[in-house]
């Protein structure tokens, strides 16, 4: 199974970016497009767009209309449950039953488990109760197949940059991780945010962290010449569990 993780395009429609932006998301689709094989799908871990605004996510939408793959979003502290539920509700996957963007993703090999670590107040990573029963729920549904975890904060220390923690309660941020410690099932969890490449390790599962998308909001140092290219991640299952990741430097422009 091969899945495209994208993350933190930061869409705006109107602003000093917004021109770099559209093309940084439209290079990622177009780039997903040629791979050969193709991903079984794509999963954007949020921060799709920048002001939560219905018109950037109607931008966002026609974007990732361009490809015939199934894409999954989840939605980060930049987006608005409301107005991303309403942009990507006629695709179906997104649960009526959670007030939440969070839900499995079944009939691959492997399942997906679809998080939502948002807290709109303080825009860092946040698990409330009522998620963890959520979560509990989702795992109990189906235990036969390996999982994976998408979350947009990524729940383990990130010992680069500026902040450590992503969370705003470090005893939070130990619930989700230890209700995720599913051994021989739960093999990989993917997060963004954090907008630089990063691994890590949540309990035993290993963890990694894509770039954003946006590249004028990427951290790290990149050769003069990936300036503008945006990265994501290729993520393909191995026969013996966990994944093989590929970070892809989209092509074609300038
Ligand atoms: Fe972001």
């Amino acid at each position: 199974m091969i899945i495209a993780q994208i993350s933190d395009t930061h869409l705006v429609v109107d602003g000093p970016d917004s021109a770099q932006r559209i093309a940084d998301f439209e290079a990622v689709i177009a780039d997903i497009n040629t791979l050969d094989p193709a991903p079984n799908l794509i999963v954007h871990t949020g921060d799709i767009v920048h002001n939560g605004q219905t018109d950037e996510y109607a931008a966002a939408a026609e974007i990732l209309g361009r490809t015939r793959l199934p894409v999954y979003v989840l939605a980060g502290n930049k987006d608005d449950r409301t107005n991303l539920r309403a942009a990507f509700v006629a695709d179906g996957y997104l649960s009526e039953a959670s007030e939440f963007i969070d839900y499995a993703v079944d009939g691959y090999p492997v399942r997906l488990l679809i998080l939502d670590t948002i807290n709109p107040e303080s825009k860092k990573g946040d698990f409330c109760a009522k998620r963890l029963m959520r979560l509990d729920e989702l795992l109990a549904q189906e235990s036969s197949k390996p999982t994976v975890v998408f979350t947009h904060h990524p729940p383990f220390e990130v010992l680069v940059g500026p902040e450590r923690f992503h969370f705003d309660d470090l005893d939070v941020m130990g619930r989700l991780a230890a209700a995720i410690q599913k051994p021989e099932r739960v093999t990989a969890l993917f997060s963004g945010h954090v907008h630089r490449p990063t691994m890590g390790q949540v309990g035993t599962i290993p963890a990694a962290v894509v770039p954003s998308v946006a590249t004028s909001l990427r951290y790290g140092d990149y050769p003069a010449h990936m300036t503008v290219r945006p990265i994501y991640f290729v993520h393909r299952s191995c026969p013996h569990g966990g994944f093989s990741t590929e970070t892809r430097v989209a092509g074609g422009y300038p």
